[in-house]
């Protein structure tokens, strides 16, 4: 089996990890300052990176390779809410990037379940960053009159 497709789904698990501790480290700050409603909307994002990363680890396993346990980057504290979703929105997109990428990679190693991984990886993730996109649109757009919205 290809050691580039096993370095690949290693690449995208750190990537996951970070995500996912990026968006809980977010959840906790919310919940703190009482905006309850994004804050669970962001725990739910965080476990279906959780779900990614388990897929990943999953096929490397397949693969004879050995899942990564480090994320790839730290997450950013103390953000305020416009911050933490522009940081959200890069996130995203960057995984987007490197999944399409991946999956061109697969294709040519002829590993069409690696492939087929990273597609159902991208889909979410575009969910994701439209989700993402959505809120900072509306917090631009509406401020503060938006934000009452999301607390609870
Ligand atoms: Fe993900
Ligand atoms: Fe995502």
């Amino acid at each position: 089996m290809s050691k580039k497709v096993i370095d690949l789904l290693n690449g995208a698990r750190s990537r996951e990890l970070t995500a996912i501790s990026q968006y809980m480290s977010q959840h906790y700050e919310l919940e703190d300052s009482d905006f309850g409603k994004l804050a669970s909307k962001f725990k739910e994002v965080a476990i279906a990176e959780m779900k990614h990363a388990e897929k990943l680890a999953d096929r490397i396993l397949f693969l004879k390779g050995e899942p990564t346990s480090k994320p790839d980057g730290a997450a950013k504290q103390g953000q305020q809410i416009p911050e933490m979703l522009t940081t959200n929105i890069g996130l995203e997109a960057q995984a987007i990037k490197m999944y399409n990428e991946a999956a061109m990679v697969c294709a040519s190693e002829k590993d069409q379940i690696s492939k087929k991984v990273f597609e159902e990886l991208l889909k979410e993730e575009e969910g994701h960053l439209d989700y993402f996109e959505n809120i900072k649109d509306h917090v631009d757009k509406l401020g503060a009159s938006y934000l009452v919205t999301l607390t609870g």
